[in-house]
This record gives structure tokens, C-alpha cells and sequence, in this order.
């Protein structure tokens, strides 16, 4: 087999978020197979940045009260401490705004324009008159021209699902300043994707054996449209000042590259960074080798499926007619779901790396259960909580590690830990081959279905050998062979094999749980496992370490806690007096927040309150980041409103609930409150409460809720409504 040379990526995250479980996906999955082609002896370096540069970064920066760079530094520390907590072996982690990143970027756009892949031409874009600068959609809100629904975004409406652009907004406002938006036209530039040399790359490229995935070769396919017809059209790299990002040469500072151009660009720039790393270690990497045509390299990317437009359409044109290589392969996975539903705050589902590891859960229960549900396809993949638990204990503690956990000891106690000699002859029923022999030869079928990113068959074989291991303990009672004096030599031999077994089963798992396989290597006390080892054995003689219990099993009770630390409404694990009566009188506060924008569509828009800026001396400052902790947007989207208590009635067949008509300042509201057991509906009617106003309405039982009205509780009886000061009116904001 000749030695493979891999450049290899994941996606790079933008830095205005937290690494959540969703992220994790592609993350692992990249880590795993790298580790992979490592144990074979493939040289490969893995390389990731922060993806730093763009509107949402700038906007949140100054709402934070610091720079970009301050931000992106924070953020970059947080990315990077979640990656070395799940194992993700990055070669390099750097950042997009760099200055080996802009120099990459300033050639590859002079390259294109010289081959005369630029364009210029005149774009109208809603303005913001007041902050003086152009708006991206989603910072435009407004009325929906369907239904009427107040505050919808620029291309979607959350309350009845119309779809339409921007400009068909009633009253549109830009969420950056609350100005009414203007046109404005200003020259961008563009990637003269339409050229019939990029359509003509592009359709061989896409088509081409190995490129991408069938089902992403077909959906190019749509993109690009029949020959001839030429569907591309040029791609807009260029945005605006006042812009976070690399200015364009020759525009005075006026004009700077779209994100998406330098993001890519930053695999090179974070590559190169190793390059230097590593040079000045003493290591020379051939860095050209991995970045210009015409040598034995290969440049394998990961992405999400959300991504494929722009790494397999955009990147390997610009690379292409820039005069680098392109992607030999692009590996698309699918979306991560939660209990079989998209990833949500209020649901508690939207788990961050964070809060995953201060919870206490081992990151390799999460790497093991994403490579057995992953495949090499973009299928989504369903994080089933409940399946989680079941799974780990099950395959790692209850198949795995139980092997080791039965036969290490007799090792440790009887034979002073010195390994004996294997039952060569040890078979497995029914066939005439020996264990060993059986599990030697599946490691041809295991390695490729790493290589294939077949991770969870690949799974499903370990453990189908796992099996036969205990198959075989359970056979020979190693603890019954103990008390019988004369079966010393039996026992030796038989917890020798199941050592054995054990070791081999390591190695195959080692790519999947790297920091486990690095235990069981100081506990057997040989070198790190390599693929090729698989042929070897522990040597009669060896000397291994006393056994310690090597995994815990998961408590459903932990990811029940996960599930609540995550819980958007909920201040953190310690819930204070105050909560919260919802419509149902559930008594839980998790139902506010409903509505949750896709992970694309970026942050709440920013309100410049300073709110959380950097403190000095706090290790991990406030940030909306932080578990628990929430920024002042996502408070700002809750719309709490004074409300008369028009009137109020008991509800037949309900003991708990009443049914109340409030008054918003002249709009009625209908609520059901869990407060019958605290308040006589008639003692209700004419008093003034606090309702949250854009709940999305419950149907229950009796009716349609649509609101919830604020009590407080505690651990002993009795519910509090309640009340402003006098003065107030319905239909005042709270805030
Ligand atoms: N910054 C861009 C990528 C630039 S690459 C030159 C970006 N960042 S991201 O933070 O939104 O996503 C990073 C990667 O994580 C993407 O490949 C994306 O598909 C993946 N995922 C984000 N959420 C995900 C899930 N819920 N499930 C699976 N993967 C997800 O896109
Ligand atoms: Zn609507």
C-alpha cells in the first residue's frame, strides 16, 4: 500500500457562536477518519480555523461593547478548549483573519480578475440611513404581507409560514437601528461564475468520479442545469464598508471580500500556518505539494449539506482558475436531530459542547454513538437521548470494556500481571477458525469502512466480535477456573486470550475513542496501537499494569440534567423563586421561548447595550455563550406586556385552570392560568398583570391559549401573580 498524503479539513465555524452537538457531528466525524488513515501510516494533516469575518461578528462585537478581535479571540479560545475536550485532534486551529489568510486571498482575486473572472456592476440593497450601512436580510423586519403578524423577518413569517422577499414587508425596520431601511445602490464585485470556462470546469469537475457523492453530483447537476442552458449566475464577493473583513486592493477600504470567499481561502491559510509551525520544529512539509496542481496529494474537505453550493461549486472554480489544486474529495454529511426533532433552545435540545462537558458527560460516550449512527451519505442523524444511554452501556461498558473488567484481574492478582500463552486453538462454535484468526481477518472489512466513512457498520462488526470475545469468557468461566486449583495454567491461558482479543478490539476502536485506546495502551503498558499491530500479539512474558474500571456507563439522569442546563427560559440548574405560571398551569417556564431561527440565519440582531463586555480578571466573562446565561436580544424577543384582567371564569372540568380575557390596550387576549387553587376568577376581573404577548398560541383541551401570565412560586404552596405599580397601562412594554 502506498502512503497516502492528505490535506484535510472540517467546516470552519463562525465565531459568533458556541461549538454545539450539531457541530460535533462533522467534527468527529472528520477526527475519526483522520485518525484513521493515521494508524495506517498515511501522512495527513488536519487542519480548522474560527471562519471570523462578516456582519453578525461586527454587529455582535459592538453590541458587546469590544472590538472584533477581542471578540474573535475569546471565541476562538472557547471553540478550541470544546475541540481538545471531544479529542478533535486539529494539526493546526487558526483563524480566517489572519494575515498568511489575506495574502491568499489578495492573490487568488488578483489571479481571477487578471484572467478576466471579475466583474463590476451596480447592486440596490436596503440601507441603513441612520447606522450608514447596507443591510444584510436578516437585519430587516417588519410586518407580514400575509397575515399582518408584526416583526417577522425579511424572508419568512414565523406566524403563518408565508415566504417572500424582503422588499414586500409591511413598515420594514432595520433591527441594527430600528431606522426605516432605504434603497441604495453601490457597484459590487463579482466571480464570473457564468463565464463559459468556469460552467465548462465545473461540469466535469462535479461529474467526475470521486469528486463528491453521488446524490451531491446529481444535485449539482440541477444547479448547473442542462448543457447549454447556463443556470450559473456570477457570485457577489463583495460587501460594503462598514464591513469586518479583509479590504479589497485598490477600493480604498471602501469595498471588502465577502466572507464566504476568505472562509475557504482560510483551509489554505491555516495549512500554511502548520507549515510554518512545523518548520520551525525542525519538520518540512512540502507545503506546495498540498496547495498547487500536479502532485500525489490529496485535499479532502467535510462540510454539512448546507454548505455543498459553495465548496462545490465556488471554491473549486476560484481554486481552478487561480492556478491551485482543487478538492479531490468533498464529504457532505447531514443534520444533526434531537430526539428526532430539529435541535431547539425551549426544548432544551440545542446542547453546546459547554455544557456537555461541564455536566460531566464523557465526550467519548458522544463520539462512539455519532460513528454508529454515521454513514457516508447526508442523511440526517438522530441523537436519541434515551437510545444514547441505552447504546453506550450496552456496546462500550457491557460488550467492551466487560471483557477486560472480567480477565484483567486474575492477570493482576495470580500471575503478578505477566501475560501467559494464547489458547491458539480457542474457536468460536461452529467454525473452524479461532477467534484470533476471526478477528484478524475482519480488519481488511473495518478499515474499509473507515476509509468509506461507513463508521456505523464498521461499529457494528467491533462489536460483532466483542460478542464472540464474551462469547467465549463466558464459556470458560475464568472465575470458576479460579477455584480450582489445578486449572492454574487453564486460567492463565484463557485470560491471556481474552486479553488478546481485548487488544485487538482497542485497535479497532481506537480511532473512534482515542483517549480510552491511550488508557488500555498504558494498562497493557505496549506503544500506541497501530493498524499494522493487528498482526502481533501480547508476547508471552509481557508484563501489564493492574486493571482499572475503564468507562463509566451513562445515567439517563445526566442527560436529563444536560437537557435542562440547555433549556433556553431557564436561568441555568439553579432556578430561582420566581417562575412562572404557564397557560396549562404545567408551573414550568420552558415554554417561552417557541420560536427558534434556523442555526443559518445568524443571531438576534444585536442592540448596542454593552451588556457583556469583556471583564478582565473573570475567566469566563457572561456571554450569551455561557450555559445558561442568555444576551439582551434573546430577552429582547420576549414580548412582555401590561394586561387588564377583562374578565376572568373557572373552566368546566378543569380543577386547576381559569379562563381569563385580559385586555392589551385594546386588543383581547384569551389565557388559561393554572391559578384556580391561589385566586377566585371573580376576584380577578379589573386587576392589571404581566403577560407575555407573543407566546405562540396553545391549543389545550378547552380552548386556545394565547398568552401566558406571570406568578411567582416556590417550593411551599401558594402562587403570587404578579403586578406593576400604580400608573402603569395595558398594553405598556416591560422590559
Ligand atoms: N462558517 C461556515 C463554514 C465555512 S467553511 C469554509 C459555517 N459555519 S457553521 O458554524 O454554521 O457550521 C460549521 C459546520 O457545522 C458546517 O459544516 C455545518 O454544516 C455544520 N453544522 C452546523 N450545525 C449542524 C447540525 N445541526 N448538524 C450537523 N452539522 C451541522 O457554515
Ligand atoms: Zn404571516
Amino acid at each position: 500500500m502506498s502512503r497516502r498524503r492528505i490535506l484535510a479539513t472540517s467546516a470552519l465555524p463562525y465565531a459568533n457562536g458556541s461549538i454545539h452537538l450539531g457541530h460535533l457531528v462533522e467534527y468527529i466525524q472528520t477526527d475519526i477518519w483522520v485518525r484513521f488513515q493515521r494508524m495506517q501510516g498515511h501522512e495527513i494533516h488536519y487542519v480548522g480555523a474560527d471562519d471570523t469575518h462578516g456582519t453578525p461578528i461586527m454587529l455582535r462585537a459592538e453590541s458587546e461593547g469590544i472590538t472584533p478581535e477581542a471578540l474573535i479571540e475569546r471565541v476562538w479560545h472557547e471553540h478550541k478548549r470544546d475541540f481538545d475536550a471531544f479529542g478533535i485532534g486539529f494539526d493546526n486551529y487558526y483563524t480566517t483573519n489572519s494575515p498568511e489568510n489575506r495574502a491568499y486571498c489578495e492573490e487568488i482575486y488578483g489571479s481571477l480578475q487578471a484572467a478576466g473572472l471579475v466583474a463590476r456592476r451596480p447592486v440596490e440593497q436596503f440601507f441603513d440611513p441612520v447606522r450608514e450601512m447596507f443591510l444584510p436580510d436578516r437585519y430587516i423586519k417588519g410586518g407580514c404581507p400575509k397575515c399582518g403578524a408584526k416583526d417577522q423577518y425579511g424572508d419568512s413569517c414565523e406566524s403563518c409560514g408565508a415566504t417572500y422577499a424582503p422588499t414586500d414587508l409591511v413598515n420594514p425596520y432595520s433591527t441594527v437601528s430600528g431606522a426605516t431601511p432605504v434603497r441604495r445602490e453601490s457597484e459590487h464585485f463579482f466571480f464570473r461564475l457564468s463565464d463559459p470556462r468556469c460552467e465548462a470546469f465545473l461540469r466535469a469537475y462535479t461529474q467526475q468520479a470521486g469528486h463528491l457523492q453521488p446524490e451531491a453530483a446529481n444535485k449539482m447537476l440541477e444547479w448547473l442545469g442542462a448543457p447549454g442552458e447556463s443556470r450559473l449566475s456570477d457570485w457577489d464577493i463583495s460587501r460594503d464598508a462598514p464591513y469586518f473583513g479583509f479590504p479589497i486592493p485598490g477600493t480604498l477600504g471602501a469595498k471588502f471580500f465577502y466572507v464566504w470567499l476568505d472562509a475557504p481561502v482560510g483551509y489554505f491559510a491555516s495549512f500554511a500556518n502548520h507549515v510554518d509551525r512545523r518548520a520551525a520544529e525542525g519538520t518540512a512539509i512540502e507545503r506546495d505539494h498540498f496547495l498547487k496542481p500536479g502532485h500525489d496529494t490529496e485535499l479532502v474537505h467535510f462540510i454539512g449539506k448546507d454548505i455543498l453550493y459553495f465548496h462545490a461549486l465556488f471554491w473549486p472554480a476560484m481554486l481552478e482558475h487561480a492556478g491551485y489544486r482543487t478538492p479531490t474529495r468533498v464529504y457532505a454529511h447531514g443534520f444533526l436531530t434531537v430526539n428526532g426533532e430539529k435541535m431547539s433552545k425551549s426544548r432544551g435540545t440545542f446542547i453546546t459542547a459547554g455544557s456537555y462537558i461541564e455536566q460531566g458527560l464523557n465526550p467519548e460516550w458522544l463520539r462512539y454513538y455519532y460513528a454508529a449512527k454515521l454513514n457516508g451519505t447526508m442523511e440526517d442523524i438522530d441523537l436519541n437521548l434515551a437510545d444514547f444511554c441505552a447504546r453506550v452501556n450496552s456496546d462500550l461498558v457491557g460488550k467492551y470494556v466487560n471483557i477486560a473488567s472480567r480477565c484483567a484481574g486474575f492477570i493482576g492478582k495470580r500471575f503478578g500481571g505477566r501475560i501467559g500463552a494464547m489458547a491458539h486453538g480457542a474457536q468460536a462454535a461452529g467454525t473452524p477458525t479461532t477467534l484470533l484468526e476471526d478477528m484478524r481477518a475482519a480488519q481488511g472489512t473495518i478499515a474499509g469502512l473507515y476509509d468509506a466513512r461507513e463508521y456505523g457498520k464498521a461499529m457494528r462488526e467491533v462489536m460483532a466480535l466483542a460478542d464472540r470475545a464474551n462469547q467465549y469468557v463466558d464459556h470458560e468461566k475464568p472465575w470458576e477456573l479460579a477455584k480450582q486449583p489445578d486449572q492454574e495454567a487453564r486460567l492463565h491461558e484463557v485470560c491471556s486470550t481474552a486479553l488478546n482479543l481485548f487488544r485487538l478490539l482497542t485497535l479497532y476502536l481506537k480511532p473512534v475513542l482515542p483517549r480510552l485506546a491511550q488508557e488500555v495502551e498504558a494498562f497493557l503498558s505496549i506503544p500506541p496501537l497501530v493498524w499494522s499491530d493487528a498482526g502481533s500479539i501480547l508476547a508471552p512474558g509481557h508484563v501489564i499494569h493492574p486493571y482499572r474500571h475503564l468507562m463509566q456507563r451513562v445515567d439517563p439522569k445526566q442527560t436529563e440534567a444536560l437537557v435542562a442546563a440547555n433549556r433556553e427560559s431557564l436561568p441555568g440548574a439553579a432556578q430561582p423563586a420566581t417562575a412562572s405560571t404557564t397557560a396549562d398551569g404545567t408551573g414550568t417556564a420552558s415554554a417561552a421561548a417557541t420560536a427558534t431561527r434556523p442555526a443559518k440565519a445568524g443571531p438576534a440582531p444585536a442592540t448596542a447595550d454593552g451588556s457583556a463586555a469583556g471583564t478582565a480578571g473573570r475567566k469566563a466573562p457572561a456571554t450569551a455563550d455561557a450555559p445558561g446565561i442568555i444576551g439582551i436580544e434573546d430577552f429582547a424577543r420576549i414580548d412582555l406586556r401590561i394586561a387588564r384582567i377583562a374578565n376572568a371564569e373557572k373552566v368546566e372540568g378543569a380543577d386547576k385552570l381559569v379562563k381569563i380575557t385580559l385586555d392589551l390596550g385594546g386588543e383581547p387576549r384569551t389565557v388559561f392560568a393554572g391559578i384556580k387553587s391561589a385566586y377566585a376568577p371573580e376576584a380577578l376581573v379589573g386587576r392589571l398583570t404581566v403577560v407575555v404577548a407573543n407566546l405562540a398560541p396553545r391549543k389545550m383541551k378547552f380552548g386556545v391559549s394565547e398568552g401566558m401570565i406571570l406568578a411567582a412560586s416556590g417550593e411551599g404552596p401558594g402562587i403570587f401573580l404578579l403586578s406593576p405599580d400604580d400608573g402603569a397601562l395595558p398594553g405598556m412594554k416591560v422590559k
